[in-house]
């Protein structure tokens, strides 16, 4: 076992053996029709669209309107590219078949149907909301304030939105599990035939929400979209790094094939696994020990399902203890690792 482990680790430090190793290892297989990959927990039945937020939330909406997770809503059918994707896979139009509305758009049941309501909207990230609404700001009773509030009520709060289906900031991996979800687009067919592209490459948590779709107004009660802390930013750059090796792991489960999808999805599974090696070195983390065991296990191979998905299974676990328990004043020695102000995307 020891062994197995230090030589899967050391394959791991030279990425391209890595590859080349994991190139050998496909086994070529006829394609099985596959599902198509649902986004995570948002659930159309609980869909409220982004109006209900507005009323509290209007700065959110205004920048939140300027992002390509907006735009792509009225953009994307007017894309020549997508028109391509869609002819490739045969299907009628963007907004007609269930295959891109579940990323491009949010969509909201109506009467016997799922209708798309806007982009990628704040319950795309935040979760469906109709059952963690009253919650989430519910400060205490009528006469309940933020001043007011007890730590101990904010925990039970935010606690109970999140048992409730919501997905909010102070859990870190949650948050980050939606970008991965749909930023590593796990869908072989999309890609192998579609002509889609294979996920967003360069995805780093810290860079990618840093920039363009910040929102952080809470903490200046309006005044000012801040930049997070950086002892909140250290603790999100490891969280998006677990993330991204659990969703691109999750993401080879669905190879089938050896053909561009399976390819890349196994590349970047590792490459995140080497750049989090290297950030082990440095920062020597318990649970990120743990993560790198559970998956110098994975065999990146095509029709692997099950055991991939248990490694990734493994992933997130430990991916959540990190989050939960990290306190980023300790982690000063990922500040060397991270994305300086002008990369933020
Ligand atoms: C009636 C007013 C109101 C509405 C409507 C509302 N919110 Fe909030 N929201 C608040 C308040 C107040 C807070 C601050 C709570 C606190 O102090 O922790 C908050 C906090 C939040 C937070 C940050 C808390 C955290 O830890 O994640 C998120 C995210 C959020 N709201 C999302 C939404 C979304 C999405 C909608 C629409 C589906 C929405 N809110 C609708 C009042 C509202
Ligand atoms: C699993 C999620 C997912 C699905 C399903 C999906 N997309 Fe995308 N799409 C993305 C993401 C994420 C990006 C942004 C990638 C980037 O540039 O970083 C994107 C970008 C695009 C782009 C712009 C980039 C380019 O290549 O020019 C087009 C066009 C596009 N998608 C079309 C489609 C069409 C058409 C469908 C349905 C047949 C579809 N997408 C289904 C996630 C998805
Ligand atoms: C429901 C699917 C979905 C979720 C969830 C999601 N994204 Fe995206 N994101 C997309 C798609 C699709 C695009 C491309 C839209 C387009 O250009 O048509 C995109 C584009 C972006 C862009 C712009 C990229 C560019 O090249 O300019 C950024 C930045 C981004 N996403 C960050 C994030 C972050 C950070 C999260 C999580 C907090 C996240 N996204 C969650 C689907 C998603
Ligand atoms: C692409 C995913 C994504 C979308 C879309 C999105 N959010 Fe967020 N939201 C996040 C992330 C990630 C954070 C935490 C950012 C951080 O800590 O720096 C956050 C933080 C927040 C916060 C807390 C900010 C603070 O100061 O602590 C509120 C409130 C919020 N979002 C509300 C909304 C509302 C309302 C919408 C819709 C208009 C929305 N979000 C859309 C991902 C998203």
């Amino acid at each position: 076992m020891q062994n197995l482990l230090l030589s899967v680790l050391k394959r791991l430090k030279s990425p391209v053996s890595l590859v080349a190793l994991f190139g050998a290892l496909f086994i070529c297989a006829t394609a099985p029709t596959r599902v198509y990959a649902q986004p995570p927990q948002c659930d159309p039945a609980s869909v409220l669209s982004y109006e209900s937020c507005a009323k509290c939330h209007g700065s959110e909406v205004r920048v939140w309107k300027q992002t390509p997770h907006f735009k792509t809503f009225e953009q994307l059918a007017r894309d020549p590219k997508a028109s391509e994707i869609c002819n490739n896979l045969g299907l009628r139009s963007v907004k007609r078949s269930d295959v891109c509305i579940n990323c491009h758009f949010t969509l909201q049941t109506k009467g016997d149907r799922d209708k798309p309501i806007s982009g990628i909207s704040c319950e795309s990230c935040h979760g469906a909301a109709a059952d963690w609404l009253e919650v989430h700001n519910d400060y205490g009773g009528n006469t309940g304030t933020k001043e007011t509030e007890t730590e101990e009520h904010r925990d039970e709060r935010l606690a109970l939105s999140t048992a409730y289906g919501m997905r909010n900031t102070r859990d870190l991996y949650l948050i980050a599990s939606s970008c991965y979800h749909c930023h590593t687009v796990p869908n072989e067919e999309l890609v192998n035939v579609g002509g889609h592209n294979a996920g967003s490459m360069d995805f780093e948590l810290v860079r990618w929400s840093q920039g363009q779709i910040r929102h952080n107004f809470l903490r200046s009660d309006g005044q000012e979209n801040a930049v997070s802390g950086i002892e909140r930013l250290r603790v999100m750059y490891v969280v998006g790094l677990i993330a991204d090796l659990e969703f691109s792991t999750r993401a080879t489960a669905n190879a089938t094939q050896k053909s561009t999808y399976g390819l890349a999805v196994a590349n970047r599974a590792a490459k995140t696994a080497t750049k989090l090696m290297q950030l082990q070195e440095t920062i020597k983390v318990a649970e990120v020990e743990g993560v790198l065991a559970a998956f110098s296990k994975a065999d990146l191979r095509t029709n692997n399902e099950e055991q991939l998905i248990a490694v990734a299974d493994a992933i997130r676990q430990l991916g959540q203890e990190f989050a939960v328990n990290a306190d980023g004043a300790e982690l000063g020695l990922v500040d060397s690792f991270l994305p300086t102000p002008d990369q933020y995307k």
